[in-house]
This record gives C-alpha cells, sequence and structure tokens, in this order.
C-alpha cells in the first residue's frame, strides 16, 4: 500500500494531482482543507471558529487537524492514502508519522511541489470547484466543458472559496514559509522527498509524480 504526502504551497496542484492519483489508483485522497471546509458547515462552534481562521488565511491548530486525520485513518485506504495538505507543521508531521507506525505502516514517499509564487496569484484567483464532487477548475487553464456544469459529475454546483483572494493568499503564503516548508528537510532527512516542477503542464506534473511512485 502506498501512502503518500503531497507537500506545496496553495495552488501548487496538490488536490488537481490527488483527484488524479484517486482515479487512477483507486487510493483515498485525505485532504484537510476539504474536512475543514466540511466542519464550518456543521453548524458547532467549532465550525464556526475554523471558518474564522481559514477565511483569514492563518492555520487552524494542530489539535484539531490531527484529530480528523486520526478519525480517517481508522476507515482503511485500497490504494493507500494520499495526504493533502497535512501535515503543515512539525507537530502534525510527528503526529502522522507515529499514527502510521501504530498501523504499521509507513509513508513510501512525500512529493514536494515546487511552483513560483508569482504563478500562484493566477491559479488561486482563477479556480472554482464542484461542490458536488470536488473537481477542481480554473478560469483559463482548465474550464468546465459546459460552463457552469461539472464535467465530472454533471453538477450545476460550481464554488469559489472565500480564501482565494489575493490578501488571504499572502497570509497563506507566509503560513506555508514559517510553518509548512521546514517539512522539506524534515522529509529530506526522512530520504522520503521527491520533488516535482509543478510549473509544468497538469499531465506532465502527473507523470513526474508517477515516476516516483512506479519506483517503488
Ligand atoms: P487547503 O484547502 O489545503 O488549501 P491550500 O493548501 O492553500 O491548497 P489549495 O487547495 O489552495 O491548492 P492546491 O495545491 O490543492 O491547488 P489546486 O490543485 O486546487 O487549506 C485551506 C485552509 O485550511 C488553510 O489555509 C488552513 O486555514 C486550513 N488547513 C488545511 N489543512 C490544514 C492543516 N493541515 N493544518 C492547519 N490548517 C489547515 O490548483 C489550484 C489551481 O491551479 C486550480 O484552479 C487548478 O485547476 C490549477 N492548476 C493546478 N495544476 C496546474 C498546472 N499544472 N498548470 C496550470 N494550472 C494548474
Amino acid at each position: 500500500m502506498l501512502n503518500i504526502i503531497l507537500l506545496g504551497p496553495p495552488g501548487a496542484g496538490k488536490g488537481t494531482q490527488a483527484k488524479r492519483l484517486v482515479d487512477e489508483r483507486a487510493m483515498v485522497q485525505l485532504s484537510t482543507g476539504d474536512m475543514l471546509r466540511d466542519a464550518k458547515t456543521s453548524g458547532t462552534e467549532m465550525g464556526r471558529k475554523v471558518a474564522e481562521v481559514m477565511a483569514t488565511g492563518q492555520l487552524v491548530t494542530d489539535d484539531i487537524v490531527i484529530g480528523l486525520i486520526k478519525e480517517k485513518l481508522t476507515q482503511g485506504a485500497g490504494g493507500g492514502f494520499i495526504f493533502d495538505g497535512f501535515p503543515r507543521t512539525l507537530k502534525q508531521a510527528d503526529a502522522l508519522g507515529a499514527l502510521l507506525d501504530g498501523m504499521g505502516q509507513g509513508l513510501a514517499a512525500v512529493i514536494e511541489m515546487q511552483v513560483d509564487d508569482a504563478a500562484l496569484v493566477s491559479r488561486i484567483t482563477g479556480r472554482y470547484t464542484c461542490g458536488n464532487c470536488g473537481e477542481v477548475y480554473h478560469d483559463i487553464t482548465r474550464p468546465a466543458k459546459v460552463s457552469g456544469t461539472c464535467d465530472a459529475c454533471g453538477s450545476h454546483d460550481l464554488r469559489r472559496r472565500v480564501d482565494d483572494n489575493e490578501d488571504a493568499l499572502k497570509t497563506r503564503l507566509m503560513e506555508y514559509y514559517k510553518k509548512t516548508s521546514p517539512l522539506i528537510g524534515y522529509y529530506y532527512a526522512k530520504d522520503k522527498l521527491h520533488s516535482v516542477d509543478g510549473l509544468a503542464e497538469m499531465d506532465h506534473v502527473s507523470q513526474a509524480i508517477a515516476k516516483v511512485l512506479d519506483k517503488g
């Protein structure tokens, strides 16, 4: 079973590539961003706090996020887990290591998606997703074939995220460089790190990831 982490700043293409791996390899995507967006709509006090934090672009507390992942790990994964947007801090990385150890599993690879910050603004401000199946689109690079309709499931519920604006993106990038980018060194030292060019065309990025996974 292949358990992998997709690591990269907001807009690097983690969600896009995770969806492809789910379709092609029957892996299970664990996106903490998606889980937190679900929690926001739960109507609970926790959901309200999470919504406030996410709108500004700051990170949600480690304990909340680790709790969400722990719950999902017990549900099992066919072809392995794709951790998308998790871990984002050293504490989360240590917790993930311990959780996988406890299940008698490990990480096959950590794939760092390298991108240029300048490209991220247009990626983030042009993005929209399907509220029903999570398919990811972009106004210019990946528009829906029929405007307003999801190619994958036919839903008309295409949405833009509240944190996909330039102000929140600045905070999200700052959070990434301060708290998440140290994980690059952390996983390099564990001999798990593989870097791919996230600025390449989507199919080329998928091929680069496949090369890493197929090497075992
Ligand atoms: P999260 O939902 O994880 O967002 P993110 O990390 O900011 O990443 P994104 O979803 O914005 O980008 P992506 O890399 O998935 O890019 P995508 O494939 O969509 O987190 C949101 C918030 O939740 C955080 O700010 C935080 O508050 C909280 N949170 C989440 N996890 C947490 C954690 N572990 N700890 C604490 N807090 C947490 O692509 C972007 C666009 O580019 C799309 O339109 C796509 O079509 C396009 N695109 C993709 N690839 C290419 C390509 N190769 N060429 C051209 N266009 C491309």
